[in-house]
């Protein structure tokens, strides 16, 4: 059965074969429309979505039914055509077959031949109608399965965008999103729009996405052309079509105040918009229940990433500051790890590694010596030679910070391979496991000269730090036996020239 709604549109120039299929037909009890040519068919057609069965003559004056078959459906591409035709231009009805009619009755018609026809046509478009919606539904499935793979906010508000777009079918878009405070929203991701208007800002309350966040309702609007109101809220979308939707909040106030979001959150987080219609046409309902579903499940998503990230940080803030703590219970190495992260992170950005390298180093550096959380504050602070036993606690420390970071879910093998590995060497004198060669990846080597270098000039409990000069020494006796050479000459390069005190103090970033 086609929907309730459906509708049967006759055209023929003969007002007594209207008359008569519309008698049939209502019959029948389907709805039924009539035109007496091929134009005011296709008026009925563009006003009215309903009409999914077209029966027409094939010779009219003006416009042939052949030529209505073929402008009907570039306006509704699932309607199906059926050609109404006489003994005398059978030929005539089977070539419109070809041209994309569904079927030709021949007049005069029996009830029976129409009432079979009539059901074909309707079956077939049911048919076709569900293979849309289903498709429709794998295409959602798939959207919505992709948007819950995001980690960064940024690629997922773009992975939005596009896909809301490509959806259905508009030509340009934009992603607003509210500020923390509630107070304004501003332009996150945009496709196609013009360049003055990109990373704008709006209050809360004005234009259209302004409006939308404000109430938390969506707006679909045909062609604001016919809408004078709409057109002075935003200038941008001058005479097109366009859909905005919220992305509202998932989340209780009491699971933000847990997780420690700012209380006053605003309901809506973002406004998904979407403009101009690719064929030209105007949006529909059906455009806005698909681009609905798909602003839920971005909702769900930002949400997520935005919680992954609050964990992530309140995590990191507090391993930072168990590093912090254990430069506390030795004054001698305060600032170690930091003047260690900002070493290696120098040394990584000027031999070109990639940003994912360094800023894997920029952490695990920072973590490098946690373990020593585990070693006792005698033997940490010790000013006398240390015995061998006293020695070989030393050396667990890598091991110790591995055990302990290990469980931490955002860091990586990487970054725990760094803190495990930073006191190996490419001779395999190292420890704990005794690695060499190809086994000490650049980031490894990195960090061992970094640490190695702070270690040499500053101040340790049982002595004052090395002169440049000797630094320099100790650092060519090591080059090529335990630490690698284009590193170590790249910082020896760095302590002759003075430009290493630089980052005793400051972080490298990809900001300068
Ligand atoms: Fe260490």
């Amino acid at each position: 059965m086609a929907g309730e709604n459906s509708k049967i549109l006759v055209v023929d120039d003969e007002a007594v074969i209207r008359e008569l299929m519309i008698d049939i037909l209502t019959d029948e009890g389907y709805n039924v429309e009539s035109a007496p040519n091929a134009f005011e068919a296709l008026n009925l057609l563009r006003e009215d979505s309903d009409i999914v069965l077209l029966f027409t003559d094939i010779m009219m004056p003006k416009m042939t039914g052949i030529e209505l078959i073929r402008e009907a459906r570039l306006i509704s591409p699932s309607l199906i055509p059926i050609v109404m035709t006489g003994y005398a231009t059978l030929e005539s009805a089977r070539a419109a077959v070809k041209e994309g009619a569904y079927d030709y009755v021949l007049k005069p018609f029996s009830l029976s031949e129409i009432k079979l026809v009539v059901a074909n046509a309707l079956e077939r478009h049911q048919l076709a109608t569900e293979n849309a919606r289903l498709r429709d539904l794998t295409e959602l499935f798939i959207i919505s399965e992709t948007i819950a793979t995001f980690h960064k906010e940024q690629a997922l508000l773009d992975f939005v965008l596009k896909a809301a777009l490509s959806r259905v079918g508009a030509e340009r878009g934009s992603v607003m999103v509210t500020t923390p405070d509630g107070s304004a929203l501003e332009m996150a991701s945009s496709v196609g729009v013009q360049e003055e208007f990109v990373g704008t800002h709006v209050q809360m309350g004005a234009g259209i996405s302004g409006w939308v966040a404000e109430h938390g309702k969506a707006l679909v609007v045909e062609d604001i052309g016919r809408n004078p109101d709409l057109k002075e809220m935003s200038r941008k979308l001058q005479d097109a079509s366009f859909i905005s939707v919220p992305l509202e909040r998932k989340l209780t106030s009491e699971q933000q105040g847990r997780y420690k979001f700012p209380s006053q959150q605003p309901k809506v987080l973002a406004v998904l918009n979407v403009n101009r219609k690719q064929s030209g046409g105007f949006f529909t309902e059906g455009d806005l229940k698909i681009l609905s579903i798909v602003a839920n499940h971005a909702a769900v998503a930002l949400e997520n990433v935005r919680l992954i990230r609050t964990v992530d940080e309140a995590h990191l803030s507090t391993i930072k500051s168990m590093a912090l703590a254990l430069e506390a219970r030795d004054p001698y190495t305060h600032g170690h790890s930091e003047r260690v992260r900002n070493f290696s992170v120098m040394a990584a950005m000027k031999l070109g590694m990639s940003q994912r390298d360094v800023e894997t180093l920029r952490l695990g550096a920072m973590l490098h010596d946690v373990g020593k959380i585990g070693v006792k504050d005698e033997i940490l602070n010790k000013v006398e030679r240390l015995s061998d036993d006293e020695w070989q606690q030393i050396k667990l420390h890598p091991v110790i910070g591995y055990d302990v970071l290990e469980p931490v879910g955002f860091l990586s093998k990487d970054h725990l391979s760094l803190i495990r590995s930073h006191h190996e060497r490419i001779d395999g004198t190292g420890y704990p496991d005794g690695l060499s060669g190809d086994q000490l990846d650049d980031r490894v080597r990195v960090i061992a000269v970094a640490d190695t270098y702070d270690a040499m000039s500053s101040n340790r409990a049982y002595r004052q730090g090395l002169s440049p000069d000797r630094v320099v020494t100790e650092l060519k006796r090591c080059s090529g036996v335990g630490l690698d050479t284009r590193i170590t000459d790249l910082f020896i390069g760095l302590i002759e020239s003075g430009e290493i005190h630089r980052y005793e103090t400051e972080e490298p970033t990809y900001d300068e």
